[in-house]
């Protein structure tokens, strides 16, 4: 294979060492031992019972019943590929990352796009929101940028995303429906949260029909950190602009393809890869200086937010491409883990309270899904940056770790690694201080203005498809009360847009506009507290 990742192929060479090819190859038990019939259970006589000294039939149907791990609780179905990442223009102002500072260096990637509420065998081109997770394996470690097609989220805290991801995922006595964006509880869950409203505009809009992944914008949703060399920090939001611009199906096309074409996303990706049409996307940040935290009108913290792109452009910094399929879909689409903990020297975290919960539950859920503590060890995570730690032992663990001792600090085991140093992480040293209080700042109060201002950006067409997607979506649940409560709602974001989808979902229009102090106070919220 050519050197894809233009100069930095040590991904690529790292993955050769563990490719394992059947051509001229003889067939082998797990041991090694080569195999007479792989067609005939061992038996007493031609026609007797199977017989329990057959090790090749019974480590064969061991290893097949043990095929399945879980698959993800969000985000389960998926397609990835592998690509580089290449920095036009140097962001050392801000951030020591290598892999941001250096125009010379190349970064190999990995990218994996998937829908949320799904299973794995879920159709394509379902409405609703498409992760859109990168890894770059710098020489730093790797970072990885966990991010969705959509630039905001439906929650402002991670203790909520339990109750979210229960309300989205199908009906837990029935398990219908497997739509994301069709139920009762999805819609109660909107009606009783009005913070949804803003992401509920998004995924009511042809964004949640992306035509390609490679038509397909991302976004690190939160703000992050970036930290330079005098430990000066910037926040960022982070952008992935495709180069063949953002397009989408029509909802009745959706529709058809999920039926005659379930794979239609997947199939996509795989074959412009093939067919040497590589996916292409621009990479850019939006850079706010540490004293304008508090100069905008919502808060910065608030993952329900953009930063408008005319209040702060993106600076485009950088290109992806994505240009090699993976060798094994299981092996390496399925276990690969990403998690927004790893982070490299120069970009670290903001109190987003969404963020700070994400930050926990990754790691948790790969410690189950991929069974125990060493998956980071998979080809697929595998850094190129050296590992070098005292972690030891655990299931499927790989590494002939060498020496004696395994803790810190110790003068027996021919060198000890050395803690801290040029290149190491430090923590941003920000000042916090506070009382403990489950309480949210009012600053997080405002559910609607965006959601009004997105209503306002869009073309009539575009309003008139959400509206549709309104109407067929809502229209679907089954309690008048819920299809009310939405309404009421949705008179917050912009009164003829509520007015169109009463007419459509069978409930009585709301009279005149909603107060405009946007609804500091939700009336379905106070009803349900009652
Ligand atoms: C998976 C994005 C919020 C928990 C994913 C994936 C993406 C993603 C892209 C799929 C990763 C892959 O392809 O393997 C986001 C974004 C969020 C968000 C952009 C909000 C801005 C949350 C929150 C939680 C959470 C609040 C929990 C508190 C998970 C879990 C997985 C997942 C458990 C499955 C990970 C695995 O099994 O490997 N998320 N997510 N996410 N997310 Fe999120």
């Amino acid at each position: 294979m050519g050197d894809r990742t233009g100069g930095d192929d040590r991904k690529q060479q790292q993955l050769d060492h563990r490719r394992v090819s059947p051509e001229g190859a003889r067939l082998t038990t797990d041991q090694g031992l080569r195999v007479d019939d792989t067609d005939n259970s061992l038996s007493a006589g031609e026609r007797g019972p199977s017989l329990m000294e057959d090790f090749h039939l019974r480590e064969k149907i061991t290893h097949f019943d043990h095929e399945r791990i879980p698959e993800r609780v969000v985000h389960a179905r998926g397609s990835g590929a592998y690509g580089h990442f290449r920095l036009h223009e140097s962001l050392a102002e801000y951030t020591t990352a290598e892999f941001l500072t250096d125009t010379s260096l190349t970064t190999p990637v990995f990218v994996r796009f998937s829908t949320v509420a799904g299973s794995r065998g879920s159709a394509d081109t379902v409405r609703d929101v498409r992760g859109f997770a990168t890894k770059f394996y710098t020489r730093q470690g790797n970072f990885d940028l966990v991010g969705n097609n959509m630039p905001v989220f439906f929650i402002q805290d991670g203790i909520k995303f339990p109750d979210f991801v229960h309300a989205v995922k199908p009906e837990p006595a029935s398990e219908i429906p497997q739509a994301s964006s069709a139920h009762d509880t999805l819609w109660d869950f909107v009606q009783l949260q009005p913070e949804t409203m803003h992401m509920m505009m998004w995924l009511m809009s042809d964004r949640a029909l992306p035509r390609s992944y490679a038509m397909m914008e991302g976004f690190g949703v939160h703000t992050f950190r970036l930290v330079n060399a005098q430990g000066r920090a910037t926040f960022v939001k982070f952008h992935w602009k495709p180069r063949l611009g953002t397009h989408s199906l029509a909802w009745d096309e959706t529709q058809k393809i999920a039926g005659k074409n379930p794979d239609f996303n997947r199939a996509d990706l795989w074959e412009r890869i093939e067919s040497g049409v590589f996916p292409e996307y621009e990479f850019g940040v939006q850079l706010v200086p540490e004293e304008d935290e508090h100069a905008f009108d919502f808060d910065l913290l608030d993952p329900t937010k953009i930063i408008p792109e005319e209040q702060v452009p993106v600076r485009r910094v950088g290109t992806l491409v994505l240009d090699r399929n993976p060798d094994n879909f299981f092996a390496e689409t399925e276990q690969v883990a990403f998690h927004l903990g790893n982070v490299v020297p120069g970009i670290d975290f903001t109190n987003d309270p969404l963020l700070q919960a994400r930050l926990f539950s990754y790691l948790d859920t790969q410690l189950i899904r991929l069974g125990g503590p060493n998956f980071p060890q998979l080809p697929v995570n595998r850094p190129v940056a050296p590992v070098r730690n005292h972690h030891r032992d655990g299931y499927h663990q790989t590494d002939l770790h060498q020496g004696r001792a395994s803790y810190h600090k110790n003068s027996l085991s021919g060198g000890c690694p050395a803690v801290g140093g040029e290149g190491s992480y430090t923590h941003y040293q920000e000042r916090v201080d506070g009382h403990k209080i489950r309480k949210r700042s009012e600053s997080f109060a405002d559910h609607y203005s965006q959601a009004t201002l997105f209503w306002n950006s869009m073309s009539d067409w575009e309003k008139e498809h959400i509206v549709g997607a309104f109407r067929f979506e809502l229209g679907k649940c089954d309690h008048r009360h819920i299809r009310e409560g939405v309404v009421e709602q949705l008179d917050r974001v912009d009164h003829d847009l509520a007015v169109q989808v009463a007419e459509g979902v069978g409930v009585e229009p709301p009279r005149k506009a909603a107060t405009a102090n946007h609804g500091r106070t939700s009336p379905a919220l106070s009803q349900a507290n009652a």
